[in-house]
C-alpha cells in the first residue's frame, strides 16, 4: 500500500449531524459468529474498514461463504462449529490486533494447523498473552520471540480453564472464550478490571449458555452456535475524534448518530465531562441487546484533570484523542495506568507526546501515561507511525493549531475509518492529502 501524508489546519466551527462507521469490535466478532453457527447471519452495519475485511478473507480462505449485498452489509453462510477447512496459505490480519488474538482462540482447537501473520506493526505487537493461555489450554502455538507469525498445531485437544489474565483486555477474554468453545469442561475468565462483553453477550444471542457479569465470563465446550441478525451500532472509538473535535473548535455543535454506548467504552465522556465538557446523550435506545444513543456535543472550554485510574480501561482507544483535549485544556492533565498504550498499533504514549512536543505542546512521557500542560498547539511535522487513531487524533489537533500540522504515514486510517477525511471536511475539518 502507498503512504499517503496528510495536512491539517484551521477551518470553520463544526456543525452538522454525522454517522459514523459500525464498530469494529462488533464487527469482527459477527464475522466469527456467523462463521461457526449453523445457518445464515445478516449483519448490518458491518464496519467496511481494512481490519474487519482482513477477518472475512481469512475465514473465507477457511471455507466460509459470505456475500455483500451492499456496502455495510454481510451476508455469512455458517458453516457450523466443526465446519472450517484448514489451508496451507498463510492467514493474513493486516493491522488488527483484535482479528490476530481472537483468530488465535477460535483456531487453537480445529482438526487443521494455521499461520496467523500481520503487517510490519502488528508484527511488533504482544502475543504471548494470548499463546500462553491457550497452551494452558492444550494448544500448541509457535510465535517469533512472542510477537507474529502465529503458528497453530493441528488437532489439539483443548481442556476449560479457569484464568485470571493479568491485564484488563478483551482481546484475552475473547480468544479464551472462543478457545472454550472447543474445550472439554469449563472455561472461565476472571478479569483485573471488566472489558468490553461483545464476546459475551454475542455468544448468548447465537444461543451458546454463558454465564458473566462485568469482569467474569464462565463457558462450557460441547453446544452449538445458531445464526442471528446483527444490528451493529456506530462506533464509540470513531467518533470520539468528532466529540474531541466538537469539544476544542469554539462554535461548534456536532450531532453523531446511532452511537454504541457500551459502558466499557465510554470513558472517554466521563473524562470530558471532568474537564468541563458539554456533551448530551440523547435518543436513548437499545438495539441488539447494546446501547446506542445520539451524542451532541458543543463547545465549551476545557480544564485540565487528574484522570481517575478507573476510567482507564474504559477509554483505552479514546486516548489520542484525548492528548489532544489536553493538550487544549487550560492546566495540567495527569494520565497514569495506561501502560497499554505503549503496545497498540503504535507506542501511543511515545507517538502522542512526540507528535505534540513537535507542535510546541508541553508534556512529559511516563511510562504508564504522560503529563500534559495545556495551552496553545502550533504548526508542526507529526509522524502517525502508521497508527490509525494518531492519525485521526492529529488532524483535530490541526483544527485549532497556530498553523497547519502535517501528518506523516496516514494510510491505516482506512483500517477503522473509511471515508474520515470527507465526512471530517464536510462538518468544517480542513484535512487535505500532500
Ligand atoms: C478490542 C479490545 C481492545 C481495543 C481494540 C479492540 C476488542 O484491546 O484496544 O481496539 O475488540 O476486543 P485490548 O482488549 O487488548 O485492550
Amino acid at each position: 500500500m502507498s503512504r499517503m501524508d496528510w495536512q491539517s489546519r484551521a477551518g470553520t466551527a463544526l456543525h452538522g449531524d454525522i454517522v459514523v462507521p459500525g464498530d469494529k469490535s462488533v464487527s469482527h466478532r459477527a464475522l466469527m459468529f456467523g462463521a461457526l453457527a449453523e445457518g445464515v447471519t445478516h449483519i448490518r452495519g458491518f464496519l467496511e474498514g481494512e481490519d474487519t475485511r482482513a477477518t472475512a478473507a481469512i475465514l473465507g480462505k477457511l471455507g466460509v461463504r459470505f456475500e455483500t449485498p451492499a456496502p455495510g452489509e454481510r451476508v455469512v453462510h455458517g458453516v457450523g462449529l466443526h465446519g472450517l477447512r484448514g489451508t496451507a496459505d498463510h492467514l493474513d490480519c493486516g493491522n488488527a490486533g483484535t482479528g490476530m488474538r481472537l483468530l488465535a482462540g477460535l483456531l487453537a482447537g480445529q482438526a487443521f494447523g494455521s499461520t496467523l501473520v500481520g503487517d510490519e506493526s502488528l508484527s511488533r505487537r504482544p502475543m504471548r498473552r494470548v499463546t500462553d493461555p491457550l497452551a494452558l489450554m492444550g494448544a500448541t502455538i509457535d510465535t517469533e520471540d512472542g510477537k507474529p507469525p502465529l503458528r497453530i498445531h493441528a488437532g489439539a485437544k483443548l481442556r476449560g480453564i479457569s484464568y485470571r489474565p493479568p491485564v484488563a483486555s478483551a482481546q484475552i477474554k475473547s480468544a479464551l472464550l472462543l478457545a472454550g468453545l472447543y474445550a472439554e469442561g469449563t472455561t472461565e475468565v476472571i478479569e483485573p478490571h471488566p472489558t468490553r462483553d461483545y464476546t459475551e453477550s454475542m455468544l448468548k444471542a447465537f444461543g451458546w449458555p454463558i454465564e458473566y457479569s462485568p469482569g467474569k465470563a464462565k463457558l462450557e465446550g460441547g453446544h452449538r452456535l445458531t445464526a442471528v441478525d446483527v444490528d451493529v451500532p456506530a462506533d464509540f472509538s470513531s467518533a470520539a475524534f468528532f466529540i474531541v473535535a466538537a469539544c476544542v473548535v469554539p462554535g461548534s455543535h456536532v450531532r453523531i448518530k446511532g452511537v454504541g454506548l457500551n459502558p466499557r467504552r465510554t470513558g472517554l465522556l466521563a473524562a470530558l465531562e471532568l474537564m468541563g465538557a458539554d456533551i448530551a446523550v440523547e435518543n436513548e435506545r437499545s438495539s441488539g441487546g447494546e446501547d446506542i444513543g445520539d451524542l451532541v456535543v458543543r463547545y465549551r472550554k476545557l480544564h485540565g484533570v487528574a484522570l481517575p485510574l478507573d476510567i482507564v480501561p474504559d477509554m483505552i482507544d479514546e486516548f489520542p484523542a484525548l492528548f489532544v483535549a489536553a493538550a487544549v485544556a487550560e492546566g495540567m492533565t495527569t494520565i497514569r495506568g495506561a501502560a497499554e498504550l505503549r503496545v497498540k498499533e503504535s507506542d501511543r504514549i511515545a507517538s502522542m507526546a512526540n507528535g505534540l512536543k513537535a507542535c510546541g505542546v508541553l508534556i512529559d512521557e511516563l511510562p504508564d501515561g504522560a503529563m500534559i500542560r495545556g495551552g496553545a498547539i502550533g504548526g508542526g511535522n507529526v509522524d502517525s507511525h502508521g497508527d490509525h487513531r494518531i492519525a485521526m487524533s492529529f488532524a483535530i489537533a490541526g483544527l485549532v493549531a497556530s498553523a497547519p500540522i502535517s501528518i506523516g504515514d496516514c494510510t491505516n486510517v482506512a483500517t477503522s475509518f473509511p471515508g474520515f477525511m470527507e465526512l471530517a471536511n464536510g462538518l468544517g475539518f480542513n484535512l487535505s492529502v500532500v
